[in-house]
């Protein structure tokens, strides 16, 4: 298998998992900056046309209605004025607007601006007194930029006079337009302000991402004591880089349990191997004067231990990954305790008091709860002065284990250390009779997964471990 090692020259790949970040970042839209500042020059960009759109039209409409009164108004004041028999012969209108004054003969008085003198710009005529809003003259009916013109009949001195007065479509048109151009011109203008102000604004939120992007990047297995920056700020980025902290700050803890743990492990195991191997090395370099049955004993011992310490290693290990199963069979966790009363009988002279074993049925593994009966009575037969002390008892669904002993007890504030892994309050007694530290250990983990738990109290004087673990149901 090709490795960065590899002395063939194999080309040297990144893991998958990097190569497909790498490929990932060459796509301008993986950017979550590009896409906030697309995003943000969309919605500008609609929110600009459709307000614009709107804003031209209600100017023209309002543009378009103004013109509209102005030559009603105009129709009538010219109108007022032919009334009184005057029919000036230069009209002053408003801008915009163009007036001619005709009589019952069609024939054209005056007019004003642009309009014809030589005819009426519509033979249409309102009766005296009346005024008529005439269509208008746009290339489509409705259409409100063309023309529109007003016809108002008086009756003067002269007869009856028709004052036609006539808006000018181009004046809306062309403030409508200029509208529409300004708008045009500056719609680019804000959309380039808004696309920058989305750029940096984007490009500054961000950037506390991209250095907890690149502090993580940068942290391997050998530096998890690295943390990567917080931002002062309590929002989502803030958060993240704190819980991404908390997560550094359990990986460093748990890869520090494995170093420590392979560490003693590693010493644990040295220790039986190197006696084993310095009783052999000795025995072969002299080997007519070596007494082999004393090697052999030796060896016979250590290599046990050491099969003891490599199998509490493994059941630590399956705990650990979660397979240490507890079983559902029915346990008799009283028939357990006269088993190793029974034992601890035979093998020391200590005294075993089984007053307080009533039955107790759990549900579990035998040889794991086996296990936990055992190491609790020989830590309690190492540490005892004459007696240790079993209880069982059942109540509420719970089956009760205690374990007593009348030696010198441990103090409160190691109750909890002595459940750790390779912990042993005295080294002193540690070796050669003491054990590795994991008797508790084990424990722990096995009364755990059969969802029970273990503690330490007083026994006044000594030590007092009690287990409470589920009872079978019935
Ligand atoms: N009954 C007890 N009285 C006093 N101290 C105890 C008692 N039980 C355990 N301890 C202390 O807790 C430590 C841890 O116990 P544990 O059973 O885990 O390890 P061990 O007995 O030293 O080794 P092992 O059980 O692996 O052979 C012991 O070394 C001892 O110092
Ligand atoms: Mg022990």
């Amino acid at each position: 298998m090709p490795t960065a090692a590899d002395p063939a020259g194999a080309r040297v790949e990144p893991p998958a998992h990097e190569r497909r970040v790498e490929g990932a970042a060459r796509s301008v839209f993986s950017s979550v900056r590009v896409r906030i500042t697309i995003a943000a020059l969309l919605v500008v960009a609609v929110t600009l046309a459709v307000g614009g759109a709107g804003l031209v039209f209600l100017v023209h409409r309002s543009l378009v209605n103004n013109a509209r009164s102005a030559v009603i108004s105009e129709a009538d004041n010219v109108g007022s004025v032919v009334a009184q028999g005057v029919v000036p012969t230069h009209l002053v209108v408003r801008v915009g607007t163009a007036v001619q004054v005709v009589n019952a003969k069609g024939q054209v008085l005056t007019s004003s601006g642009d309009l014809d003198r030589r005819g009426p710009v519509t033979t249409i005529r309102p009766p005296v007194g009346g005024r008529m809003i005439l269509a208008t003259t746009g290339e489509l009916p409705g259409d409100d930029d063309a023309d529109t013109t007003v016809a108002v009949t008086v009756s003067s001195p002269k007869g009856p006079l028709t004052v036609y007065a006539v808006s000018s479509g181009e004046a809306t048109e062309n403030s409508t337009h200029l509208l529409g151009f300004f708008l045009a011109l500056g719609l680019p203008f804000v959309l380039l302000i808004s696309g920058l102000a989305a750029w940096i604004l984007a490009g500054r939120a961000l950037r506390p991402v991209e250095s907890i992007r690149a502090e993580v990047a940068d942290i391997s297995g050998r530096d998890l004591n690295r943390r990567v920056p917080e931002p002062p700020i309590d929002d989502e980025i803030g958060r993240l880089a704190r819980t991404m902290n908390a997560m550094l700050a359990r990986l460093e803890a748990s890869t520090d349990r494995q170093r420590q743990f392979v560490s003693d492990a590693s010493h644990e195991l040295r220790s039986p191997l190197a006696a084993l191997l310095a009783q052999v090395e000795v025995a072969r370099a002299h080997p007519e004067r070596a007494d082999w049955e004393a090697v052999s004993d030796v060896v016979a011992a250590e290599g046990s231990r050491l099969e003891r310490i490599i199998d509490e290693l493994l059941l630590l290990a399956r705990s650990d990954e979660g397979q240490l199963e507890a079983g559902t069979e029915p346990v008799d966790l009283d028939e357990l305790v006269f088993g190793e009363a029974q034992r601890l009988s035979a093998v020391t002279d200590i005294a075993v008091d089984l007053h307080g074993v009533t039955a107790g049925r759990v549900t579990g593994d035998t040889e794991q709860l086996r296990r936990v009966v055992r190491n609790l009575a020989d830590n309690a037969a190492r540490h005892a002065r004459s007696t240790v002390a079993f209880e069982v008892g059942h109540h509420d669904g719970v089956v009760e284990l205690a374990v007593s002993d009348d030696g010198p007890g441990i103090p409160p504030d190691q109750r909890l250390r002595v459940f750790e892994r390779f912990a042993r309050l005295d080294e002193a007694r540690d070796r050669p009779g003491g054990g590795t530290g994991l008797g508790l250990a084990i424990v722990g983990e096995i009364v755990q997964a059969h969802g029970g738990s273990v503690m330490v109290t007083d026994a006044a004087p000594g030590a007092r471990f009690e287990v409470e673990l589920p009872a079978y149901p019935d």
